[in-house]
């Protein structure tokens, strides 16, 4: 009883497990890079599918044709057979070739390094526990979420300021590690428009697990509209407002040490924050960037991402600070 309860649990479990959405699926591509990779596994699985079918036609011939029964000798092992030893070690050699052929193929092909001369270049920085990202020809910093235009090349260039960490948009493609001192390319081209979710997929400490991503693929018009806003300085609250009074806490507490606010600060410790406003999530993607989740987040961060370098500020800001700082915060689109 307590058997087939346990199967049928773990049936439902299995079968759940399989019922998606998988956002974060390889075998989903959304990119020309991460086309690549998925034709290779693709290839490489009907290989090893093929391989898994031989050999196991041959045991089952082998356990039943040889299989002991009264009366019968034991079967004479094969010795010394020259041809048969030839052709079992070509067999896989030549199956590896076909594995290894269009495997290295594909890591030239995406090597990242040869790009189109109008891709856009975007530089990202794996930092404990979230992402920088810097445009380079477009005089723009923002962390976290990644906007890229469909259909044009982009080649992102992947390097970190404290540990290795590994840059994941699965859908985009192949994961990167991002390195100290050193750069690592992808480049792709996305196919569709659309908000893909990735992950940091290098142990980095307490908060890896807290280190997500977004790429939003937008339109055209869309992604100019986005450079546009992030090019604009920063935006000014108007007068006697909660948000102006936000301003003035910020301008006078810890927040400057690290977060850059274009015209109010400059730290470089922390995300930039100079249009924050415009982020759909905060904290490296783990909340909705809203009033309250904002509030919680200036309160008590390191309660909601173990091991971050933001710590409690002390003395405390009082609450209506805080509310000051999130209408701020918020009126930085
Ligand atoms: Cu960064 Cu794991």
């Amino acid at each position: 009883m307590l058997r087939s309860r346990w199967w049928l649990t773990s049936a439902a479990l299995a079968l759940l497990g399989c019922g998606g959405p998988f956002p974060q699926s390889t075998l989903a591509p959304r990119s020309d890079f991460a086309r690549a990779t998925d034709v290779l596994f693709r290839d490489i699985f009907w290989w090893a599918a093929a391989v898994f079918v031989v050999v196991e036609l041959l045991l089952i011939i082998a356990l039943v044709r040889f299989r002991h029964r009264e009366g019968r000798a034991a079967p004479r092992p094969a010795h010394g057979h020259t041809i048969l030893e030839i052709a079992w070690t070509l067999a896989p050699a030549v199956i590896l070739v076909f594995v290894a052929v269009p495997t290295v193929r594909t890591i030239f092909t995406t090597a990242g390094e040869d790009i189109p001369p109008n891709a856009l270049k975007v530089e990202v920085v794996g930092h404990q526990w979230w992402w920088e990202y810097k445009y380079p020809d477009l005089g723009i910093a923002t962390a976290n979420e990644m906007h890229v235009p469909v259909g044009k090349p982009v080649q992102v260039a992947i390097t970190s300021a404290d540990v290795i960490h590994s840059f994941w948009a699965p859908v985009l493609g192949g994961k990167r590690d991002a390195i100290p001192g050193h750069v690592n390319y992808i480049a792709f081209s996305a196919d569709s428009v659309g908000d893909y979710s990735g992950q940091c997929a290098e142990f980095c400490g307490a908060s890896h697990g807290n280190m997500r991503l977004r790429v939003l693929v937008d339109r055209d018009s869309a992604f100019q509209a986005w450079v546009d806003e992030q090019k604009g300085g920063p935006a000014t609250p108007p007068k006697a407002s909660l948000a102006e009074q936000g301003k003035a806490v910020f301008s006078r507490s810890a927040c400057i040490g690290c977060h850059t606010i274009q015209g109010v600060s400059p730290g470089i410790i922390g995300p930039n924050l100079t249009h924050v406003g415009s982020r759909i999530t905060v904290a490296a993607g783990l909340f909705p960037n809203d009033s309250a989740h904002l509030a919680s987040w200036i309160a008590d961060a390191p309660s909601l991402k173990p091991g971050v370098l933001m710590t409690r500020m002390k003395p405390p800001l009082t609450d209506a600070d805080i509310a000051a700082v999130v209408a701020y915060l918020q009126s930085l689109k």
